[in-house]
């Protein structure tokens, strides 16, 4: 089983901001509402906060002030003014003269000042440019209109600026809904848990699709459930439906039928909404080729270690027996997820791993024959999910040895801001196109190594694709084919960037002795091809991020000093 998190904004949106297609709350209080909208160049914000004070809005993309584009407005003595600073290596703000950002309407009224503004996405000359990544929005006002130099920002908010909410869509007459939902489950009292249950494939008398999915969370819950996600679950029948058994995932005591719950079938993470497929999708529920029953993930947060708190939250799904013309699936990607092949080093700037899927093309085939003539299918949407040392990942797209255009990328990753994005325009996936996972993580503030697996203390990195129509391959993972957890543990990272890099290109096959594991999963079972090597793909496309291959030798060295055991993993049964 993987884990998967899906996060959008929190706050509920207002009517007061109608002309923009986006807007919500920045905080709880609902001092500061933010609305804007975008084209192909410009953004324009519009504001509503209460005070007669100056109002703040800053953007960076790590959400700090160094390096932070901030602007400052309001109305003194009926007055507008506004300025533009950025945030100095050392966190202070320094005035620009000339301002990135326009003013363009302000009203001080009724204790509130509203403002609209507008600022160019991006230039050769900005020194922060709004992007498809996460951009951390920065947030604050002020009870007067003085501008201190010791300023302190009220809050930061993630948000993917550049993309636009669809509009509520229309449900069919004949919609109806299923929840899977826990029913009072007492919360352990640690600070994070992974808590499974079970659920029988509802009674249907014929397929269905599913064509929303939304979080049902109890209410005053918001802090507790992190994430959730819904797998289906196939083969083993008998044994395996245990309906509505709980208990904690990924233990010794966990159901081992659990193992056949592979397929993701939605994810949801904190603060996220309802997800609508498009128009001419949908997922098939209660068909003969669909899952034997259900398995609901919950990760639940509790830092502070609270007692007895119990929780019945869960996923509310939207079926409609009127069928769209196609089925979705969710195809994984990325890094096998195995503690013993993914290892980080600390006190790493950067630290990247690949996840490849090459070998598994005779997987990428529509899964049911619906009349599907084209090559290929397509992708609608992505999920890019890693933990807390994430940086940045990106979904790389190959094909004839050529890098196409990154099917979807973040270069600011938020692991509490994760939602399964749209593809704008629908994106082909051929048979025989490579599709690589690149993670890039930050363990500069950690001390030991880091490894890969389900808890959020360890590391993952895959990539979610939502396409249609649903193919055979449900997970295609690259890992070593060795236990690396050996080497370079006696080298000392602290100080030491080139330490750093030389584990990265040892996990990253520019070795002649590694070789990957190429894992291809199905419904009901998995294929492994050993000893792949992936080839590196050369571009010119400066997006792409490889390591440098002229330090091959040097690795090699190294390589044979350490002193590597090759340690043979045991598998999981799928
Ligand atoms: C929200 O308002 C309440 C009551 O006025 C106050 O106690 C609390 O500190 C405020 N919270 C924030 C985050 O400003
Ligand atoms: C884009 O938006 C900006 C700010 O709202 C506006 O000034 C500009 O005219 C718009 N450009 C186009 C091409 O619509
Ligand atoms: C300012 O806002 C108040 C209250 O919404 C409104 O009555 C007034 O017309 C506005 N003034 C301007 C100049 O837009
Ligand atoms: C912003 O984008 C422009 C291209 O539009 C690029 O030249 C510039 O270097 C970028 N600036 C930053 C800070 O990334
Ligand atoms: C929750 O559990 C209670 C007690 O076991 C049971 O009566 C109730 O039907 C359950 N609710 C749901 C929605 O399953
Ligand atoms: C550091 O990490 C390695 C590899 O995960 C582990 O074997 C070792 O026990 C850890 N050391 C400490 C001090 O935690
Ligand atoms: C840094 O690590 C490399 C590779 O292990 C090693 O050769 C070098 O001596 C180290 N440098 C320092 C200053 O520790
Ligand atoms: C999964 O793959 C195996 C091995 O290739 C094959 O025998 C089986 O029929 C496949 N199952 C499905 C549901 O496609
Ligand atoms: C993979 O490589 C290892 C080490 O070189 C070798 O011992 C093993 O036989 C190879 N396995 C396969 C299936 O080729």
């Amino acid at each position: 089983m993987y884990f998967l998190a899906f996060v959008l904004s929190c706050f509920g949106s207002s009517v007061l901001a109608d002309d923009y297609s986006r807007s919500l709350y920045l905080d709880p209080n609902k001092t500061y509402h933010l609305s804007w909208k975008f084209n192909k160049s410009h953004i324009e914000f519009h504001t509503e906060v209460k005070t007669l004070g100056y109002v703040m809005l800053g953007l960076s993309t790590d959400g700090n002030l160094k390096n932070a584009d901030v602007f400052f407005a309001g109305v003194s003595n009926g007055q507008p003014y506004s300025s533009n600073y950025y945030g100095n290596s050392d966190g202070k703000l320094s005035l620009q003269s000339i301002s990135e950002w326009h003013l363009m309407y302000s009203n001080e009224s009724n204790m509130e000042t509203t403002l609209t503004f507008s600022r160019e996405l991006s230039g050769p000359n900005m020194k922060m440019n709004i992007t498809q990544n996460t951009m951390r929005v920065l947030w604050g006002y002020g009870k007067t209109d003085m501008i201190n130099e010791n300023f302190q920002l009220d809050g930061v908010k993630s948000l993917y600026l550049l993309e636009d909410q669809l509009p509520e869509p229309e449900m069919p007459n004949d919609a109806f809904h299923i929840q899977f939902r826990m029913n009072k489950t007492r919360i352990p009292n640690s600070e994070t848990t992974y808590w499974c249950k079970s659920f029988e494939t509802p009674q249907l008398d014929e397929q269905v699709h599913a064509i929303a999915f939304s979080p049902d969370i109890q209410k005053g819950h918001k802090d507790f459930v992190h994430h959730m996600i819904v797998y289906g679950c196939y083969g083993n029948t008998e044994k395996g439906n245990n309906n509505r058994h709980e208990g904690e995932c990924y233990l010794g005591s966990m159901l081992i039928h659990w193992r056949y719950c592979t397929e993701v079938v939605f994810g949801w993470a904190v603060g996220g909404e309802k997800f609508v497929l498009p128009k001419h999708t949908g997922m098939s529920f209660g068909g003969k080729d669909d899952p034997v029953y259900y398995l609901l993930e919950m990760h639940y947060d509790n830092p502070q270690e609270k007692e007895g708190v119990l929780d019945s939250s869960g996923i509310d799904i939207t079926l409609t027996k009127s069928k769209r013309q196609y089925n979705v699936g969710i195809l994984s990607v990325g890094y096998t997820v195995r503690g013993c092949t993914q290892l980080i080093p600390p006190y790493a700037k950067e630290f990247k791993y690949y996840g490849n899927c090459e070998a598994c093309g005779s997987m990428i085939k529509p899964e049911r024959n619906n009349q599907w003539n084209e090559d290929g299918v397509k992708m609608i949407g992505v999920l890019l999910h890693a933990h807390k040392a994430a940086k940045k990942i990106r979904l790389h797209h190959y094909r004839d040895g050529k890098k196409l255009p990154d099917i979807m990328y973040d270069d600011n990753y938020d692991f509490d801001y994760q939602d399964l994005r749209r593809i704008e325009k629908e994106i082909t996936l051929l048979k025989d196109d490579i599709l690589q996972v690149e993670c890039v993580y930050g363990t500069t503030d950690r001390t030991n190594f880091t490894e890969g697996g389900f808890s959020t203390k360890h590391e993952m990195c895959q990539a979610y694709i939502m396409h249609y129509p649903e193919i055979k391959l449900k997970r295609c993972t690259s890992g070593l084919n060795f236990d690396h957890k050996l080497i370079g543990t006696n080298l000392q990272y602290k100080n030491n960037q080139s330490a750093v890099k030389k584990m990265e290109l040892i996990v990253n096959g520019l070795e002649p002795e590694v070789g990957f594991i190429q894992t291809c999963v199905n419904k009901t079972s998995r294929i492994e091809y050993m000893n792949q090597t992936f080839p590196v793909i050369k571009s010119d496309d400066p997006t792409t991020q490889q390591p440098p291959t002229t330090e091959k030798n040097s690795a090699a060295k190294f390589f044979v000093k350490t002193g590597m055991i090759f340690i043979s993993i045991s598998y999981w049964l799928i």
